[in-house]
């Protein structure tokens, strides 16, 4: 029965029966509310999450509706100018604030300047890449630390930019889980479900952007690009330049997956499929030199840009799933009047059970790696990258730091959401301690 009122909300969302094959459209600027599978379906369903992920995509780079924060202009068709609506999202400072104030709690309206480390007014669907302390948005993801930073061909540092929906901004603010001590207290023994979850239809979107400094003309057209206003973290200065967006993650809190759906993208000239691969990347070379195992650079102290790059690959380990790569041609073709088209999914990362994956997946599973696609789970033999080579740079080689099973980890306390834990007042996001170099063994 459950299966059945489930199918009846995806299929709603649809606004039909789910079709037998995926079909491909970029014409919906509507984010879809669930993945949609024809029930009964038991084979691997990678082409429905796929598609559902580049519907999601999609949505969240569709131009936003002037002045209405996350409503998609539809007057305009996705390749078209301004701020997307994923940029629209309310981003972190504007929920966490420094001393724990309560953020405005209109979803619609601009944060005070003060509360960025900028002091700037970025406008409507600007973008302020800073921290206070020059670090937080530079240090990539480790299970609840900061971890080493990326640096780009042009020695300018990746910048991570979160951002939540509507539905999520609100219950953090009901919920005022802008405060450590709102957050919720896990039980114990610890329940089957977090004692906490959010509604279906939240939303969290990771953003990660570079400098485009020094790339040519017919290079930056092949990247998003816009103007944000970014603090160096050497010399502390804010200015406006022009980003380019290398990646992209989208989560999304379904009906059918109470662990949620993990999407995440890639700019196409990222890094190389094979080591020794003839190319102009972002984030590698074009020698045949190898990727470090380990990321040789520390965030404290972190060294002043341009800051020495190294090249990265991608793990012959963990490919790109092959009908992954049929879905990216697909859309890419559709998108080919538009820089959308420059593009990839990586990955969908869903729970998975055994059987019938059309039935939605009880809310009491966790999201360890035998539950998810790509992961140990049954029939999921199948190669798949699971990590994005421009947030999760290391992590390619560990399937127990797949998207879900690491942040199964911020299961019990913030229902996956890993910003929650580490930003609610007084913030709680330390460097590892593997990144941080004492002054003796400075170079
Ligand atoms: C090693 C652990 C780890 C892995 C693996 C990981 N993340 Fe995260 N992720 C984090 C942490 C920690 C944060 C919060 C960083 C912060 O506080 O600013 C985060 C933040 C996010 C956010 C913003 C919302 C939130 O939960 O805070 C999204 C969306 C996200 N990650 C998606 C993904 C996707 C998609 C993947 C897989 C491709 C992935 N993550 C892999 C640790 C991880």
């Amino acid at each position: 029965m459950a299966g059945m009122a489930w199918c009846l909300a995806a299929t709603a969302a649809w606004g039909g029966t789910c079709p037998t094959r995926p079909v491909r459209s970029v014409t919906s600027a509507q984010m879809p509310a669930d993945v949609c599978i024809p029930d009964p379906f038991v084979d691997l369903t990678i082409d429905f999450f796929d598609d559902y992920s580049w519907r999601a995509f999609v949505a969240m780079v569709w131009p936003a509706a002037k002045g209405q924060r996350g409503v998609a202009d539809t007057g305009k068709s996705v390749g078209a100018a301004g701020p997307r609506v994923f940029e629209t999202y309310k981003s972190l400072w504007e929920i966490f604030h420094d001393d724990g104030s309560a953020p405005n709690p209109d979803f619609n309206a601009s944060e005070a300047a003060a509360h960025n480390a900028c002091r700037a007014d970025a406008g409507f669907g600007g973008v302020v890449l800073a921290s206070k302390n020059g670090i937080d948005d530079i240090g990539q993801a480790g299970i609840g630390e900061l971890l080493g930073p990326l640096v780009a061909q042009n020695g300018r540092y990746v910048r991570y930019q979160t951002l939540y929906n509507r539905v999520e901004f609100e219950q953090i603010v009901q919920n005022k889980f802008y405060l450590r001590s709102s957050l919720p207290v896990v039980p114990s023994p610890r329940p089957n479900v977090p004692v906490f979850q959010f509604a279906n239809g939240s939303i969290a979107i990771k953003a990660a952007w570079l400098d485009v400094a020094g790339f040519s003309r017919s290079r930056r057209k092949r990247f998003y690009t816009r103007n944000a206003i970014v603090k160096d973290p050497g010399s502390g200065k804010c200015a406006s330049i022009t980003v380019g967006l290398v990646g992209l993650h989208i989560v999304q809190k379904t009906p059918s997956r109470p662990q949620w759906i993990w999407s995440s993208f890639e700019q196409v000239d990222t890094a190389p499929n094979f080591q020794g691969a003839v190319g102009t990347f972002t984030l590698n070379d074009g020698t045949p030199g190898p990727m470090p195992a380990e990321n040789p650079l520390a965030l404290t102290p972190l060294a002043r840009q341009p800051a020495t790059p190294f090249s990265v690959i991608r793990s012959a380990q963990a490919p790109i799933h092959f009908d992954t790569a049929v879905t990216n041609r697909g859309y890419q073709e559709l998108l080919a009047n538009t820089v959308w088209q420059y593009y990839k999914l990586v990955v969908t990362q869903w729970p998975l059970q055994e059987g019938n994956q059309a039935l939605p997946v009880p809310a009491t599973q966790s999201g360890e790696i035998f539950h998810t696609f790509p992961g140990t789970g049954p029939g999921t033999s199948a190669k798949s990258a699971f990590a994005n080579l421009a947030m999760e740079t290391f992590d390619q080689g560990r399937p127990e730091l797949g998207c879900m099973s690491c942040h199964n980890q911020a299961r019990m306390g913030a229902d996956f959401m890993w910003s929650v834990l580490d930003h609610a007042y007084p913030a709680n996001l330390a460097p590892a301690a593997s990144v941080v170099r004492e002054p003796s063994a400075r170079r």
